[in-house]
């Protein structure tokens, strides 16, 4: 198990305003949450996730899709990259792609990624829009091993948040924000100090 001394490796991919990504980095400032990045990842330049990486001193790469022939080939690229920081965890932060199988063989079991909807509920990329326009009246977020599909996979946290009566898609997704924020600092730290074990689907802490 990480300790203080050797602190879990974290590589975060990212691909927009980077609060998750911020939030992250300011946790791992403490020594005691057993986590450190080792580098941050997008599909973009030119986006404040990455300039908050840099301003940390981390490590950043970019790899965007259209300057590869082929979708798998940019998948390749990001595995070889990505599997080269050697990370015990890799966090999806907002990364707006689907990762492919070759990412997904390589790295399996040791990737989490955050979507802003209560899953099953309402996946892809419009969660907030979709809970507002289904009328809930709960929504939250929701921290998920990545597998195969579009947030399908088993379930590592989640939080809740209510939907107010004059709530418009910005309102409601700032305020999943802040709730998602919290969940995934708490959730990353206890996977970095006691890692996860996932059973038929079942997601607890502790090895
Ligand atoms: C988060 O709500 C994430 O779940 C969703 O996009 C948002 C990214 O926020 N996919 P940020 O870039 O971390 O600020």
């Amino acid at each position: 198990m990480p300790q203080e001394t050797n602190p879990s490796r974290l590589v975060v991919l990212v691909s927009g305003a980077g609060t998750n990504l911020a939030a992250l980095i300011d946790a791992c400032t403490d020594p005691a949450y057993g986590a450190r990045i080792v580098a941050v990842g997008a599909d973009r330049n030119d986006i404040e996730g990455l300039a908050r990486a840099g301003r940390a001193g981390i490590p950043t790469f970019v790899l965007e899709v259209g300057d590869f022939d082929q979708r798998s080939d940019w998948d390749r690229a990001l595995t070889d990259v990505v599997a080269g920081y050697e990370p015990d965890l890799v966090v999806l932060a907002g990364f707006m792609k689907l990762v492919g199988t070759t990412f997904l063989g390589r790295l399996a079991g040791r990737v989490v990624n955050t979507h802003p909807a209560l899953c099953p509920a309402f996946p892809g990329r419009s969660g907030p829009a979709d809970a507002l326009a289904y009328g809930v009246k709960v929504t939250g977020a929701t921290l998920f091993v990545v597998d195969e599909g579009v947030d399908t996979g088993p379930i590592v946290a989640q939080t809740v948040v209510p939907v107010e009566d004059g709530d418009d898609v910005e309102s409601l997704h700032e305020r999943i924000k802040v709730a998602e924020r919290a969940m995934l600092v708490d959730s990353v730290g206890r996977i970095a100090r006691e890692g996860i074990s996932v059973t038929d689907r079942r997601v607890r802490f502790g090895v």
